[in-house]
């Protein structure tokens, strides 16, 4: 039983949902989707039917894309009332959110979600744009609470990095140009736990 994470989905794009629909079932292993799953209801229901289907449990938070107002979206919605249609809708699918109490992982091992840390969006070819949107009160968050692993999203910068003996996972699939070198979403499902270090 392993638990995945995922983020970044972009669904607007042909290519991001035709690997949605590759994406081979693990009936037994849990998957964080962790936001920007695309801009419309449409793209949530899609990611949602398609990831319950084949993972044992889903959970997601949201991004800034899920969050945007479409005015092409009858009737339009905004800011909570929109966030709330999304929960909603993950609940008629058994999807997890942010407003579900805090899920026991029946695994190996804690894990939790986090805000972005300041030092890892940096961009060094950039140094002047930082797309760190976090506070500095969550900085010592991943040893207050004893994270065993931290995944976040949103830079479309894939790593594992270490910070205090903590593995912090960015886990984005990303825009079409930026993944395809990857080999695919398969390839891009980054496991959490147990872990790369411990199911090796
Ligand atoms: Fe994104
Ligand atoms: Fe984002």
């Amino acid at each position: 039983m392993k638990l995945y994470a995922i983020s970044d989905l972009h669904l607007r794009h042909t290519e991001n949902h035709q690997a949605l629909a590759a994406l081979a079932p693990r009936p037994d292993d849990w998957l964080i989707v962790g936001g920007d799953v695309g801009e419309t209801l449409a793209d949530m229901d899609l990611m949602l039917r398609t990831l319950t289907a084949r993972f044992r449990q889903v959970v997601w938070v949201p991004g800034n894309h899920e969050l945007w107002s479409m005015p092409s979206e009858q009737p339009p919605l905004r800011g909570e009332a929109r966030y709330l249609r999304m929960v909603d809708l993950c609940h008629r699918y058994g999807a997890l959110t942010p407003e579900d109490p805090y899920p026991r992982w029946p695994g190996d091992g804690p894990h939790r979600h986090y805000p972005l840390r300041y030092e890892h969006v940096r961009l060094p070819r950039i140094p002047r744009f930082s797309i760190w949107c976090g506070t500095r009160l969550t900085e010592d968050w991943h040893t207050r609470y004893r994270a065993e692993v931290v995944v976040t999203g949103h830079l479309h910068m894939p790593a594992t990095l270490w910070r205090d003996g903590v593995r912090f996972e960015e886990v984005s699939l990303g825009y079409p140009q930026q993944w395809r070198h990857r080999g695919g979403l398969e390839r891009c499902l980054r496991e959490v736990l147990p872990g790369p270090e411990k199911s090796a």
